[in-house]
């Protein structure tokens, strides 16, 4: 409601200004004939003047307009220009020059982290965590207690109040974000894809791979499939963003490049299984793969991947870790892991009737 009275208001006073601009050109224009016709039949002025005197005026109304039409338009893309502006202006972040020697690559940890999005409410309140070399972590948790926060803290899109996040046993502030980059693979829920076709977007994650490789990524997470279904196959251009293919879809191709980036970390975000079980198998069967090479950092949604793991955090609401371990351990003893544990197994034998 709020967003149609605002176009609503910007409408009424875009027509307004249109209105005021072409009266105002025409007036001058009038007023300007007007004077020439005059001097001319009061005999001041050779009648050849006065007429392309007279059609130039008539040139300028529509210079004039066009002058006001812009300006208007200008102010139109004011608000866009004012967040290109907040991009353009945002503050560095410090970053070292030169590349850092990793003590132990592949290890993610966080030490007492303290991270909220405004300074006065805490997302993450003291979280510590140690997931070491090609060992798998998934997180748990109710719905906004911070998993995706991690991850994201983890990529160093943010930086902690206060605490720190080693990637590789370095601290993230350490290490230029090439490195950083270098060490990650990020498959998250929203995943960007750009303008262009299925396999240059694959490719994105390894630029020299050949098409054998990209093949081979495209079957493990189920984009061939996908493939098989587009107009023009491989060639299709899947739009800006990636609007040609639904958030499944563009999360399967995000798999896909983490496949042929071969990241000693993977961050991965799980789909809720709910809204997509149809990702389920290839999502598995990825995994399984990244597994074998590279770190695994879930933020796990599925009952599999979450007993598969060699450690479950599990998150409370509060931002802090609630209880941490095996999913054997975690079972055997009362707790929020328990009802969790519970509660979905008891909902996946729910069936429609
Ligand atoms: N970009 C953001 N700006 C401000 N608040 C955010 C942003 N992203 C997430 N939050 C808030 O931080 C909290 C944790 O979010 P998130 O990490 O996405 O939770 P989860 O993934 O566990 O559902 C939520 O309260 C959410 O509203
Ligand atoms: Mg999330």
């Amino acid at each position: 409601d709020d967003g149609a009275r605002a176009s609503g208001r910007a409408l009424w006073w875009e027509t307004a200004g249109n209105i005021v601009n072409g009266a105002l050109s025409q007036v001058i224009i009038v007023a300007l004939i007007t004077l020439t016709a005059s001097r001319a039949v009061g005999g001041t002025m050779e009648p050849l003047v006065a007429v392309a005197i007279i059609g130039m005026c008539l040139r300028f109304t529509t210079m004039i307009d066009e002058i006001g039409a812009n300006v208007m338009g200008m102010e139109e893309r004011r608000q866009m220009m004012n967040h290109l502006d907040a991009v353009m202006d945002a503050e560095l972040m410090a970053e070292p020059e030169g590349r850092t020697d990793l003590p132990d690559p592949g290890a993610v940890g966080l030490d007492d982290v303290v991270f909220g999005y405004r300074t006065d409410v805490p997302v993450l309140d003291g979280v510590s965590l140690d997931v070491p070399a090609r060992s798998m972590c998934a997180i748990v948790g109710p719905s906004g207690s911070g998993k995706t926060t991690i991850a994201r803290l983890l990529a160093r899109f943010w930086d902690v109040d206060s605490g720190t996040v080693r990637v590789g046993g370095t601290d993230v502030r350490d290490m230029p974000t090439a490195q950083l980059m270098e060490q990650l693979s990020m498959v998250f829920q929203d995943v960007y894809l750009f303008d262009d076709t299925l396999a240059a977007n694959i490719r994105i994650g390894n630029p020299v791979a050949d098409d054998e490789q990209i093949r081979w990524a495209a079957d493990l997470a189920g984009v061939t499939e996908i493939v098989e279904r587009l107009p023009h196959g491989w060639d299709t251009r899947v739009g800006e963003g990636g609007r040609a293919l639904s958030g499944g879809e563009r999360q399967r191709v995000s798999i896909a490049r983490a496949l042929l980036k071969r990241a000693p970390i993977v961050l991965l975000d799980e789909a809720t299984s709910a809204l997509d079980a149809e990702n389920e198998a290839n999502i598995v069967a990825a995994m399984e793969e990244l597994r074998r090479t590279s770190t695994l950092i879930v933020i796990a949604h599925k009952l599999e991947t979450i007993a598969a793991a060699d450690q479950v955090i599990v998150l409370d609401d509060a931002g802090h870790v609630a209880q941490r371990g095996r999913h054997e351990d975690l079972v055997e003893v009362e707790g929020p892991y328990r009802s969790f544990w519970e509660q979905r197994t008891r909902a996946r034998g729910w069936a429609l009737v």
